[in-house]
């Protein structure tokens, strides 16, 4: 099985997450790949911007896209993303998003929430889904996200 991890990250939160999946996903003998979102200037609600790399899915027999929450949402750079991807009909999913409030009404449920109705409108099932706050104490969050995950797969 191939996984592929594939992150929008501005300022390395949402990668730094990614990377420590990745690690733990190897040490249980799994295919991992990371794959940045790379877009073009300014990407913008509503628009179609431009990538620089836009990670292609079709390679990977399972997924996880991770995000920052923006504005009180899903960044507008994964959301562009991943209404592009063309299906993920038959795909093992999982979510996560970052963020830098604590208050639950700040944009992680809606970000994951977005993103999860947009892969199961591509045919993708969703397994697991996190939300990790960038405070104190995000490295235990990140534990037992990436533990929760790596059982997922
Ligand atoms: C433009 C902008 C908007 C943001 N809006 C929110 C928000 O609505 N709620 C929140 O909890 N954090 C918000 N944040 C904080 C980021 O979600 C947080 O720092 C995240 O971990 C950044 O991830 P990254 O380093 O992968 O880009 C915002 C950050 C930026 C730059």
């Amino acid at each position: 099985m191939k996984i592929g991890i594939v992150v929008y990250s501005q300022t390395e939160h949402t990668y730094s997450v990614a990377q420590k999946l990745q690690e733990r996903l190897q040490e249980k003998g799994r295919d991992v790949e990371i794959e940045r979102v790379v877009p073009k200037g300014e990407v913008n609600p509503g628009s179609k911007d431009k990538f620089e790399n836009l990670p292609d899915v079709e390679g990977y027999d399972a997924l996880v896209f991770g995000s920052p929450v923006h504005a009180f949402s899903l960044a507008s750079a994964m959301r562009t993303y991943l209404e592009q991807v063309p299906s993920l009909q038959g795909k093992k999913v999982a979510l996560f998003v970052t963020k830098g409030v604590p208050f639950n009404w700040t944009g992680g449920n809606q970000a994951i929430n977005k993103m999860k109705n947009i892969c199961q409108s591509k045919g993708g099932t969703v397994f697991g889904t996190g939300i990790v706050v960038w405070n104190k104490k995000q490295d235990e969050k990140i534990e037992e996200l990436t533990r929760r995950f790596s059982a997922i797969f």
